[in-house]
């Protein structure tokens, strides 16, 4: 019996090994950990099961019979996050350099199926070189069985990837498909095709960090929601993600004790706006100050900074927070901001998640660029995300809620739930400024005149009162007690229940 034994223990440390020692050494050298060493952090200590170590591919041609390495380039399994369920698969670059075969594939499918099936994350660690060159078209196959389990799970579970290496070619796209990519510093990349590639096909020289590295993706393509120093940041940050989210669309989020009392004023929010409409202030104070224990997950921070998305907690219970940043292109909806906020909307619906809105919006920007690129489909993304949102809808308006921004950012016309606004708002359908120089062209060679007629639509209509007057708002609220207002606005919809009409799915505007 104990000889059984040894050969198994045998057998496990060899699959431990990867790609063995030199292999682990380079991958220490470039800063980077390995597969399993990953796996160590990202879950509870000693919580981790492994599925599928002695897993081996199976192609025989180019000399792969003689070449063959338990587990085949991935590690897989679940464990825990703080007690939770979540499945995993790590991509081992030391093996094959992570790169994909039909054994390797299935191995992912596995803990997708099986994740799906329970009802909990799937987290997913990159670090590959794309298709293993020498299956052929088994690895794409395998891909494509991966995608389907990807598009499967969808709004189903969260999904989320980290690139902590290359990710190239057919890895590229399943991470694309899942709900949040996250990326490291300096030493992940991704891109569809790689510099050499771009260089025969546009003469374009390029290297591996400009085409498709962290700062690209999370901050110019908008394709990754972060990116992260280095490995040890990335899989803290990553645990602290799921922390916030359900484990599946069946759940509601999790609710942690708050030590932060629900019914806390903050009085330095009274002075936040300042007195010249055109001045900026910094809506994350704001978010910082109102949300439990200033704890807050920001999702693509570095990218369409004039509007910001994120998780927090409201009495202890996850919330969604979309949120027009002033300091950002004075909070304009352009393409970008309205991408990336509807794509959250839409992640807080599917997994039954809350949303908190803070409106300064001075409306959509104007421009060929904009126009040209489509603002008008993409934009719509935004209304229509807002739209057919059937989650708990909470909303604040700060200073300017302008023109049809004002109907997008989740108004009551939009099936809001609670709609508050500062005595400091502006709701109307433009800015004084352009109003009067539109109605009042006839006096357009009469500054004083205009002056007159500006401070009169000001007065007029650069007030919450009269939406309020209409029911639009449903209260002016003073803005020190916004923490408490929307903790017993949310409390008040905890039962809210809206079905959409039935259909076999929408057609949001891609
Ligand atoms: C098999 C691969 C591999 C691959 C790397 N390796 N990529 N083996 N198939 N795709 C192996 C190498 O042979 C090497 O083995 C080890 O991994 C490390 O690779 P290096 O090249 O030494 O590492 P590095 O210099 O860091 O470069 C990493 C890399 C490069 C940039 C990822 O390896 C590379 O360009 N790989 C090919 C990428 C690619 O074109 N993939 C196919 C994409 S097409 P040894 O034994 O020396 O350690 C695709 C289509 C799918 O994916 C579409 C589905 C929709």
């Amino acid at each position: 019996m104990q000889h059984i034994l040894e050969e198994l223990q045998k057998r496990r440390d060899q699959a431990r090994q990867g790609g063995g020692e030199r292999r682990i050494a380079a991958q220490h050298a470039k800063g980077k950990l390995t597969a399993r060493e990953r796996i160590e952090l990202l879950l509870d200590e000693g919580s981790f099961e492994e599925f599928d170590m002695f897993v081996e591919h199976r192609a025989t041609e180019f000399g792969m019979a003689e070449q063959r390495i338990p587990g085949d380039g991935v590690v897989t399994g679940w464990g825990a996050i703080n007690g939770r369920v979540v499945y995993v698969f790590s991509k081992d670059f030391t093996v094959f350099g992570g790169s994909l075969s039909m054994a390797h594939a299935q191995k992912i499918v596995k803990v997708q199926r099986m994740a799906a099936k329970v009802g909990a994350p799937v987290i997913g660690l990159f670090d590959a070189g794309g298709a293993r060159i020498q299956e052929g078209v088994d690895s794409l196959a395998g891909y494509a069985d991966i995608f389907v389990e990807n598009v499967l799970s969808s709004g189903v579970i969260p999904q989320i990837s980290v690139i902590m290496g290359p990710c190239a070619g057919g890895d590229v796209y399943s991470p694309a498909m899942t709900d949040f990519i996250f990326m490291v510093k300096d030493t992940s990349y991704m891109y569809v095709t790689g510099p050499d590639v771009v260089r025969t096909v546009t003469n374009e020289e390029v290297s591996h960090e400009d085409l498709g590295g962290a700062r690209v993706h999370a901050g110019k393509s908008g394709v990754a929601d972060g990116a992260f120093e280095n490995d040890l940041e990335a899989l803290t940050q990553i645990r602290r993600l799921v922390d916030f989210l359900p484990a599946s669309n069946r759940e509601k989020p999790p609710v942690r004790e708050s030590f932060d009392d629900p019914e806390r004023d903050e009085p330095s929010l009274d002075t936040l706006v300042p007195a010249n409409p055109n001045k900026p202030y910094d809506m994350k104070e704001l978010i910082l100050k109102v949300v439990d224990e200033a704890d807050f997950f920001e999702i693509s921070k570095d990218w369409a900074r004039n509007i910001i998305t994120g998780f927090a907690r409201m009495d202890g219970a996850t919330v969604g927070v979309v949120a027009n940043q002033p300091q950002v292109l004075a909070g304009v909806l352009d393409i970008d901001a309205s991408r990336k906020a509807a794509r959250f909307v839409r992640f807080c619906d599917a997994f039954q998640i809350p949303i908190v809105t803070f409106v300064d919006v001075p409306g959509f920007m104007p421009g060929t660029r904009q126009e040209y690129g489509g603002l008008i489909k993409h934009g719509a993304k935004l209304l229509f995300a807002y739209t057919e949102a059937t989650v708990p809808k909470v909303t604040v308006i700060t200073r300017k809620a302008y023109g049809g921004a004002y109907d997008v950012m989740s108004s009551k016309h939009l099936r809001g739930d609670v709609n508050y606004a500062w005595p400091t708002a502006e709701i109307a359908v433009m800015g004084a400024k352009g109003a009067v120089e539109i109605i009042f062209r006839a006096d357009a060679k009469d500054p004083a005149k205009l002056a007159e007629r500006e401070a009169e639509y000001k007065a007029r209509f650069a007030n919450p009162f009269v939406a309020a007057s209409r029911g639009y708002i449903d209260d002016v609220i003073m803005p020190h007690g916004t923490r408490r207002r929307i903790v017993r606005a949310l409390k008040s919809l905890k039962n809210k229940q809206v079905s959409n009409p039935w259909k076999k799915h929408d057609n949001i505007p891609l």
